[in-house]
């Protein structure tokens, strides 16, 4: 109970902080780590990634996503489903998407099942803070990353992308959060104490 409040200040803490960052340090901030992943041979060399289409403060997506795709590499979205839990469908181009709950971007394409994430060689998730120590991510709530997650193996690479000052210790968590193993914020990308290496 008492670590569930406390997960509630800090979102609450980190969307205010979110909510003031500037349009230009925005933009600078969604290009480093949009460059900063595309460098790494281990996100050139993955045929088939999951990603998430980003809304609102959280670090944008859209430019990533395109560039990955137009690179031939397989983009799978998230499809809200009405329990809260993820779907999979296949992102193709800008023309593929149609708003789904709370007005985010979904694929129209076929539903490839929650399992689909099984099949990621990558997995980039939102989040609004990681535990830069043990990997322990907090998201916005709806426990829907914390079910994808646990679905995908220990070897693959799973990345939350943060704003600057979002890598954090002592994160509140619960037995059901799952950790990833790399932040990649504005400044680099940063792995956490979470097994092995990409
Ligand atoms: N595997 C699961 N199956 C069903 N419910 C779950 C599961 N994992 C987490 N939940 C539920 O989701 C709710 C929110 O969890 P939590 O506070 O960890 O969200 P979060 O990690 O911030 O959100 P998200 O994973 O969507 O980013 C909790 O009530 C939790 O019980
Ligand atoms: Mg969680």
């Amino acid at each position: 109970m008492e670590t569930s409040l406390n997960k509630l200040t800090l979102r609450r803490q980190i969307l205010n902080e979110r909510s003031r960052i500037g349009e230009k340090s925005r933009r600078e901030a969604d290009r480093a780590i949009r460059e900063t992943l595309l460098d790494q041979p281990w996100v050139q060399m993955a045929g088939l990634v999951a990603a998430y289409w980003s809304t609102g403060t959280e670090p944008a997506t859209h430019g990533l996503i395109f560039s990955l795709w137009k690179h031939g590499t397989t983009v799978i979205l998230p499809v809200l489903l009405p329990d809260g839990d993820l779907d999979w469908a296949v992102y193709d181009g800008p023309d593929s998407l149609a708003p789904g709950p709370y007005g985010i971007m979904q694929p129209v394409d076929t539903r490839r099942g929650v399992d689909t994430i099984r099949t990621a060689a990558l997995v980039i998730v939102p989040a609004l803070g990681v535990d830069r120590s043990t990997g322990v991510r907090l998201g916005r709530g709806g426990g829907s990353y914390d079910r994808a997650l646990a679905r995908v193996g220990p070897n693959v690479p799973t990345v939350a992308l943060l704003h600057e000052g979002e890598l954090l210790d002592g994160i509140p968590v619960e037995p059901h959060d799952q950790p990833v193993r790399y932040a990649a914020l504005p400044s680099g990308i940063y792995a956490t104490s979470v097994t092995g290496s990409a």
